[in-house]
């Protein structure tokens, strides 16, 4: 017999002591689940998000419903808009009778104590597929932009958001985006930011489920360079100055060192976004028997609230909540 002390298979002999060990878990309070809508009746099925749909009105309420009833809390809306409703400003994302503006009231109104956030961004609204306003010679103007933030989050925020999160990656979006909330009466919504949002391919079937991809060129002169990580501390403490409630880093499962950074340099609560590409690669390889599912995906979630996350926005929400109430 080896002479050891240190024996750590000890801690793992049996079910309930791995249980009384364990220093992460995952429940369906840490999860917001990104609906796609759309001002239309028929749900589609998005093809590179098998199991995900573009869902009309009724659809969403229903899901919604389900959602709840599995444990699911909140969900974050993201809306597919008509070519026709798509201009060099996008405006239709501070129309007050636009699709997530109507959805929301509805929410609010018949689910109460259902979370909902609301993606500010240009893109879903903008004919360059940006999310930013573009300059004649291409350039994505910061300033012009951020006030039409601020008229998008306002809009939502009057139509019942709980929380804005904006995904733009603007500069000096997060403290205007407070100021016009506050300035217009609605210092008790919140602001999750997505603080270090990535210039990433793995956002591929989300822009082809919204038909969103920009019409050429790149995000790469907001999004952030995937190969910096000092940077997402940098943009951290912007959105703390700033006055964000909840700091994001997107995608998750690549980025969990920066999950992690983030956890141990603010005291703010951590969300991370297990984005389309992500979730795409898992129900690719089940589909094809090269995975199990269920325990690649809850593997991928409990990873991303180990790396410090408090908060997950994920595809699998209302799924993984069932798997959770089954285990
Ligand atoms: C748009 C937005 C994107 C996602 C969330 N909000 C796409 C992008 O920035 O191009 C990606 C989500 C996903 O891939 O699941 N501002």
């Amino acid at each position: 017999m080896l002479e050891m002390n240190d024996r750590p298979r000890r801690n793992r002999k049996h079910p309930a002591i791995r249980a009384m060990v364990r220093e992460t878990w995952l429940g369906p309070e840490h999860f917001v689940y990104p609906l796609f809508v759309q001002d239309d009746p028929r749900i589609d099925p998005i093809p590179s998000m098998p199991g995900c749909s573009r869902l009309g009105p009724d659809a969403m309420l229903a899901e919604v419903e389900a959602a709840w009833a599995d444990g699911v809390r909140a969900v974050v809306l993201f809306p597919a808009t008509p070519e026709s409703l798509k201009t060099d400003d996008g405006r239709e994302a501070y129309n007050p009778d636009g699709l997530v503006q109507r959805l929301l009231r509805r929410l609010k109104k018949e689910h109460p104590e259902l979370i909902v956030a609301t993606d500010v961004a240009l893109d879903p609204y903008s004919a360059a597929g940006q999310d930013g306003l573009v300059a004649p010679d291409g350039r994505i103007l910061n300033d012009e932009t951020v006030e039409a933030l601020c008229k998008q989050a306002v809009s939502q925020a009057d139509a019942g958001a709980d929380i804005i999160s904006p995904s733009d990656m603007m500069d000096g979006r997060v403290g205007a985006i407070r100021q016009a909330l506050d300035a217009a009466g609605h210092a008790e919504v919140s602001i999750l930011s997505y603080t270090a949002k990535y210039a990433s391919a793995f956002y591929g079937p989300f822009r082809d489920a919204l038909d969103s991809a920009p019409r050429g060129g790149d995000k790469k002169t907001y999004q952030m360079d995937p190969a910096n990580g000092r940077e997402a501390l940098r943009e951290l403490m912007l959105d703390e100055e700033e006055g964000a409630d909840i700091v994001m880093v997107k995608p998750a499962g690549a980025y969990l060192d920066i999950i992690r950074a983030l956890r141990e340099a603010t005291h703010l609560p951590v969300a991370a976004y297990q984005v389309s590409g992500e979730y795409a690669m898992i129900k690719a390889a089940s589909q094809n028997g090269w995975l199990d599912e269920r325990a690649v995906a809850l593997e991928s979630l409990i990873a991303i609230r180990r790396a410090g996350a408090d908060i997950i926005f994920t595809y699998y929400a209302r799924q993984a909540a069932r798997w959770l109430a089954e285990s």
